[in-house]
């Protein structure tokens, strides 16, 4: 296996910002500036969890905010020529997995609700849509979903997370991806 098709997931600091801005730009045209980002990674109530291949580049990320005991996903985005391979699958499990450590109980997000792709990626793990937020974009005047995953904290939960992480990264293998779990850090082993 070459070095550059090793993968893994890793909360990130401040050497992926121009990566994740450059990211950022291609796939949400611009969502959060420098700045913003630079404070995701500084704030403690932030996880921003990236997937980097031992080349030290970065695939795609995602964000959330922990608020009381809620998970509150802001933002996911795969580098579009990696794209259906897997990777927004992997990091949304990783999402899931650091809102369970924090002993999050649920998780929340708005998106497009002509975003099919990333509505069925959530759908896959659970979510559910429980309302939507009326010309929530500003541009397109288009209407959010609010996707709404309950139980984060629950045995069941873990037992799913555990469950999913094998099936996940066979996935990428087959696409010629080898997923190295052993740095991210987690309580998973702990139920
Ligand atoms: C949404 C996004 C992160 C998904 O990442 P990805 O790596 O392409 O997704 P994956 O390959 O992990 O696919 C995960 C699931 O998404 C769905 N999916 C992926 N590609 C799809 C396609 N072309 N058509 C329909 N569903 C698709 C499937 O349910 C898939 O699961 P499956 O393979 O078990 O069927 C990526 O498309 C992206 O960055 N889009 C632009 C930014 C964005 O829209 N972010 C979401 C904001 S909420």
């Amino acid at each position: 296996m070459k070095l550059a098709n090793q993968v893994y997931l890793s909360e990130i600091d401040h050497k992926f910002l121009a990566q994740l801005k450059a990211i950022d730009h291609a796939c949400l045209g611009d969502f959060w500036s420098l700045e913003a980002y630079q404070k995701e990674i500084d704030s403690p109530n932030s996880c921003v969890l990236g997937l980097i291949n031992k080349k030290q580049q970065l695939l795609g990320f995602g964000c959330l905010w922990a608020i009381l005991e809620e998970a509150h996903i802001t933002i996911l985005a795969v580098r579009p020529e990696y794209q259906g391979q897997g990777f927004g699958k992997i990091i949304v499990w990783g999402l899931l997995q650091k809102a369970r450590d924090r002993q999050l109980e649920w998780a929340t997000l708005e998106v497009r609700e002509s975003n099919h792709i990333a509505i069925a990626l959530y759908k896959n793990f659970g979510f559910e849509e429980i309302g939507r937020r009326a010309k929530y974009y500003e541009i397109t005047r288009e209407d959010a979903l609010i996707l709404w995953r309950k139980g984060l904290h629950t045995k069941e939960f873990g037992t799913a997370l555990t469950s999913w992480q094998q099936p996940i990264a066979d996935g990428l293998l087959a696409k010629g991806w080898s997923l190295d779990f052993s740095g991210f850090a987690s309580s998973q082993t702990k139920d």
